[in-house]
């Protein structure tokens, strides 16, 4: 049985004093056994966020990572710098670092297997945009996101690996996909890992859906066969985040 997870994007929202502030309303409302709670927060609360965490049961993520180990690479933050702090996840390739960071394939791969080599957990994204969608080439595209992001990773940490499907069609319109919308794309992530590693592997890699997720629509898209809880930007931020992890 696989263990859900539940993660907050915070995106470029709250000032360190806000999240700290933030946790600590939240903290009691996200209280559960039965599913691991990650808040991705902006890099610069990281640290205070871990600090704010500390003897509950939410994770600390980054919402990036740079691919080299040190260097000229201004404005970057490296693998040895979040696994320092305690960082645990790090969300890798979400559509508006490929759309407006200019993020492709080749780098998310890059930086999926620096976050292995660190012993960070990625959380992965991939996912189509309305125009892939009416074109109905969802599953193709999505496919491809996932082969090259997986290129070069271990059957081990595949298993460990967290996989968010987010149509970017979803994201911050309110527009949720339907369930089954979601489910099909999930069930062929997990048959695209199934066919690069083997069942096993597929069996217990987590896959979320992400993309207007709301306390409305988080129960009838978590309990889907092929789907491991969710990637949740605006209503992270909200006592509504409460109502998503106890679903
Ligand atoms: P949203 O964002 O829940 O605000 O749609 C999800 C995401 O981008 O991860």
């Amino acid at each position: 049985m696989r263990r859900k997870i539940i993660a907050g994007n915070w995106k470029m929202n709250k000032t360190p004093s806000e999240a700290v502030a933030l946790i600590n309303e939240l903290k009691p409302l996200v209280e559960t056994q039965d599913a691991d709670v990650v808040f991705c927060v902006p890099a610069i609360s990281l640290i205070p966020a871990l600090e704010a965490a500390k003897g509950s049961n939410i994770e600390i993520g980054a919402q990036n990572m740079y691919f080299e180990e040190s260097g000229a690479y201004t404005g970057e933050i490296a693998p040895n710098m979040l696994t320092e702090v305690g960082v645990k996840y790090v969300i890798i390739g979400h559509s508006e670092r490929r759309e407006y960071f200019a993020e492709t394939d080749e780098t998310v791969n890059k930086k999926v297997l620096k976050a292995f080599e660190h012993g960070i957990t990625p959380i992965i994204c991939c996912g189509e945009s309305l125009t892939q969608r009416e074109q109905g080439v969802t599953i193709d595209f999505v496919r491809q996101q996932v082969k090259i992001a997986f290129l070069g990773v271990t059957k081990e940490q595949a298993k460990t690996a967290v996989i968010a499907y987010e149509p970017i069609w979803a994201i911050g319109t309110g527009k949720v996909a339907t369930t089954d919308q979601a489910e099909e794309v999930c069930r062929a992530i997990r048959q695209c890992i199934a066919e690069i590693y083997d069942d096993e592997t597929a069996n217990e890699i987590r896959i979320q859906y992400g993309g207007s997720v709301s306390a409305a629509s988080a129960k009838e898209l978590f309990s889907q066969a092929n789907i491991d809880g969710g990637l949740v930007g605006g209503a992270s931020l909200k006592t509504d985040f409460g109502k998503i992890v106890n679903y």
